[in-house]
């Protein structure tokens, strides 16, 4: 194999800009070191040179620079309405290659209801909802009580908490009106799902000719050639406190993350597993995602556990022995060098990086 030369692109926390301001919250998505030490070490295990590069308007000079083969992007990017595309961005324009998905997938999946608009023309299940952009907005009529409110582009669960459960009109009011002067962004409120909530990690890329479109048929299409699925992981809502609402909240993916309590694999019939597996796989397909994602589902308890899709993780959180990803990847066998590995070579294979 050939040995690459690999640039990891991260933001991370403590090279974050601050202004004054900003909630206490606003970087909880980036990344620490610990995390981008873990994938330096994981691709020189492999016999790569690898090196961390901040993923910032530096890398128009540091990336000349270092002429890396191919970039291992996890940059979450700080600014504007897209941020997580800005770094591809500026990739593409210095045609370099990297991992992951690219410019329109990251823009497209940090905006949740724009993900959803597309999910939904594809026939994909996922909860009713409406955008606010005031707190006073009329409510849709079809939207029913209890309602669930949150940011329409953060991630680790900015803003959600026992909480964003809204029960009654003057509830939604007073989160909606809490929100949007938070974050200072349109709040999505959707169909609140009561149930268990499972994440499905896959790696790879769909090969065949109807890698941009759902399958119709029930079984022959369901193409899964190119993609493995990781076990899902379910969050083990039983082992928190009341207060968090059943639901995963900002404080147990930040404060609490060092004692998550999960079941992974999660229990699931077979027919189930596959349901969500193919579910997953069709949310990758039509968001466009690549070589990774983490698809989260609540499983609707009032419904006979029908599988709902909250939303598609293009760049799901990769700190070794705490994220899902991370866990999944564990509880299949994979230990995290491998996984970081793994997701290289499926980008390595996809932009046609000779192996010789
Ligand atoms: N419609 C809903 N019904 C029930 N619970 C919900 C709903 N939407 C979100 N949640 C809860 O809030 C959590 C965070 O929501 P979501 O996954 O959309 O946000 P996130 O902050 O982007 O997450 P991530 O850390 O995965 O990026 C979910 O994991 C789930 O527990
Ligand atoms: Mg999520």
């Amino acid at each position: 194999m050939r040995r690459l030369n690999v640039a990891v692109l991260a933001n991370l926390k403590r090279n974050a800009p601050t202004r004054e301001d900003m909630p206490e919250d606003v970087w909880d998505d980036l990344d620490s070191d610990v995390t981008v030490n873990a994938i330096v070490a994981a691709l020189e295990s492999a016999g790569h040179r690898a090196a961390f590069l901040e993923g910032d308007l530096s890398l128009v000079e540091e990336l000349p620079r270092l002429r890396p083969d191919i970039c291992f992007n996890i940059s979450e990017g700080h600014w504007g309405d897209s941020r997580e595309s800005h770094v591809p961005a500026i990739l593409e324009m210095l045609r370099i290659p990297y991992t992951g998905s690219g410019v329109l997938t990251l823009a497209l999946t940090l905006d949740k209801a724009m993900t959803k608009r597309v999910l939904s023309f594809h026939g994909l299940p996922t909860p009713a909802f409406q955008v606010f952009e005031r707190a006073d907005e009329p409510l849709d009529s079809d939207l029913r009580f209890p309602l669930f409110v949150k940011p329409i582009r953060e991630g680790t669960g900015m803003g959600v908490s026992g909480e964003s459960i809204v029960r009654s009109k003057p509830a939604l009011r007073a989160q909606l009106a809490e929100q949007l002067a938070r974050y200072r962004q349109p709040i999505l409120v959707e169909r609140f799902i009561r149930g268990r909530e499972v994440t499905v990690g896959l790696i790879g890329n769909l090969i065949g000719p109807v890698a941009w479109r759902v399958p119709r048929d029930d079984r022959a299409e369901r193409v899964f050639a190119g993609l493995r699925f990781l076990p899902p992981l379910e969050v083990d809502f039983a082992a928190y406190p009341e207060s968090e609402g059943g639901v995963y909240t900002n404080r147990m993916k930040t404060d609490w993350a060092h004692d998550f309590h999960y079941l992974c694999p999660a229990p699931a019939e077979p027919s189930q597993l596959e349901e969500l597996n193919w579910l997953a796989a069709a949310v990758f397909r039509v968001t466009g995602c690549a070589d990774v994602a983490r698809v989260d589902f609540r499983l609707d308890a009032d419904d006979g556990n029908k599988p709902y899709i909250l939303e598609v993780n293009p760049l799901p959180g990769l700190y070794p022995g705490l994220s899902d990803l991370v866990l999944e990847a564990d509880a299949a066998g994979m230990r995290y060098n491998d996984l970081i590995n793994a997701i290289l070579e499926v980008a390595r294979v996809r932009v046609g990086l000779n192996d010789s």
